[in-house]
């Protein structure tokens, strides 16, 4: 079973998430993508998603927040929080995945959108057997 959150905590996460979707520039998907990360330090990170006209250059809103908490010193996530603006949530995609294993490999993924749907998972379910750390010791 996956390690809960403090519903305080949670709130925090997923306002963080929902605020950071306004800064998202996807003109060209026009899908909006806001996320929040727990660090180790306990402080929260933001981003959103970012696209480029060289679509495969495209950012998404999980990555931008974990590379700006690493950028920041930080070397753990504790948990991911994943906002859109839509009716469904949606789930980290598989880049994402690979990257929240990286600092967080016990980290709680939360997805939430603008109905009462939300997953609440684990990344070692959205990403078994992970190529990770530990592979190039
Ligand atoms: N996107 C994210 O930001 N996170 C995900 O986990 C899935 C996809 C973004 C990338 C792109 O800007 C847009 O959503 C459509 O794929």
């Amino acid at each position: 079973m996956a390690k809960k959150l403090p519903a305080p905590l949670c709130r925090r996460l997923e306002k963080a998430a929902r605020t950071a979707a306004r800064a998202s520039y996807s003109p060209y998907s026009k899908f909006s993508v806001g996320a929040a990360i727990l660090a180790g330090s306990g402080k929260i990170y933001t981003g959103c998603n970012v696209e480029n006209a060289s679509f495969g250059l495209c950012n998404c809103a999980e990555r931008t927040a974990i590379f700006t908490a690493a950028a920041a010193g930080e070397r753990v996530v504790q948990a991911v929080v994943v906002y859109t603006p839509t009716p469904t949530a949606t789930s980290p995609c598989g880049a994402c995945r690979q990257v929240i294993n990286e600092l967080g490999p016990s980290a709680i993924v939360i997805s939430i959108c603008d109905s009462n749907e939300r997953l609440e998972t684990a990344i070692d379910f959205l990403l078994p057997h992970a190529f990770g750390p530990s592979d190039l010791e």
